[in-house]
């Protein structure tokens, strides 16, 4: 008789334990690309709120933040694997749009971070309002440039919706400032410093009198602090840039930089998916999630206002 009980109870010790061993969510993060800092606090924001809701991350990217063939592959991998969610910066505008349609008819949620792109079916988009941005950005370098003179404008990257949402917020904030301001366009920056770089010092060379420079993301504002250095005209022609590393941070100290856009990468990757958890949980999720941006000047508070970002 004794051995029946203990038998019942191990049955019932199984059958209660069962839902807790249930397999966790799947969820695959795919950044736009792993090259830079900013996408490293994403993943860090990403696994924290895995951990928070016990789903499994995986978080794999190209390496380079163009190559979106290379999304691509890893987006049908993964949809292939069978994951319950996957959480995407698109690093082109409509390349994987016909795929995540068939991801969501296979009843897999899909949430976008930090870049919109052609498909509705996301169950939201975290992000900064990039827009907003770039003109938070403009105003600070056309005040620096005392609202007059040639500004040169540094295109990231076409169908890379994030910065050409920044560079429009930036040119739309210039032609209000009318014909005192000039702004010239280096199309195609690219997306690592060393083509940006090179971006940088050809347009000197057809217009050596710039006397600004907006860089709508963190390679090109390296890119073009390092082409400013080589010109020494690093402080003497003025830079504001997007993002943080601790070389636009020491930039910022010795005045080569001045003023940055900061975001919160960490909570566009924790908010991401979180939403994607709650879509998972069919619970309500807000459409648009809008993260924070500052603009930074003074290097002495640039560390709190990186805390103040991740922690909001
Ligand atoms: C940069 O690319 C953008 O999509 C991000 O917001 C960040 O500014 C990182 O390479």
């Amino acid at each position: 008789m004794k051995h029946v009980f203990s038998l019942l109870l191990a049955c019932l010790a199984l059958c209660v334990s069962l839902p807790a061993m249930a397999e966790r969510a799947k969820i695959l993060v795919i950044p736009k690309g792993v090259r830079v800092k900013y996408w490293q606090w994403v993943e860090q924001g990403a696994k924290r709120a895995g951990h928070d809701r016990d789903v499994e991350i995986i978080f794999r990217g190209p390496w380079a933040s163009d190559d979106f063939v290379a999304q691509f592959g890893i987006l049908k991998a993964g949809i292939e694997e069978g994951v319950d969610a996957i959480v995407i910066a698109p690093n082109h505008t409509s390349y994987s749009a016909e795929l995540l349609e068939q991801a969501v008819q296979k009843g897999i949620k899909v949430v976008l971070i930090d870049s919109d792109m052609e498909f509705e079916d996301r169950v939201s988009l975290v992000a900064s309002d990039n827009h907003f941005a770039g003109k938070q950005a403009a105003e600070h370098l056309i005040s620096l440039m005392g609202g007059k003179g040639t500004a040169l404008l540094l295109h990231y990257a076409k169908d890379n919706a994030s910065t050409m949402a920044r560079e429009k917020g930036f040119l739309d904030a210039a032609s209000e400032r009318g014909s005192c301001l000039t702004v010239v366009e280096a199309e195609e920056a690219g997306v690592s410093a060393g083509t940006a770089y090179y971006a940088t010092m050809e347009a000197f060379v057809s217009n050596p009198y710039i006397s600004g420079i907006f860089s709508p993301g963190e390679s090109t504002t390296i890119g073009a602090l390092r082409a400013l250095r080589d010109m020494h005209l690093n402080g003497t022609v003025k830079l504001v840039g997007f993002d943080f590393t601790r070389e636009i941070h020491e930039a910022l100290v010795e005045g080569s930089l001045n003023g940055t856009v900061l975001q919160s990468p960490y909570q566009i990757g924790y908010l991401g998916v979180m939403a994607a958890c709650d879509a998972l949980e069919g619970k309500p999720v807000e459409k648009r999630i809008v993260t924070k941006t500052t603009v930074v000047v003074d290097p002495e508070n640039m560390f709190r206002e990186v805390e103040a970002l991740s922690g909001q």
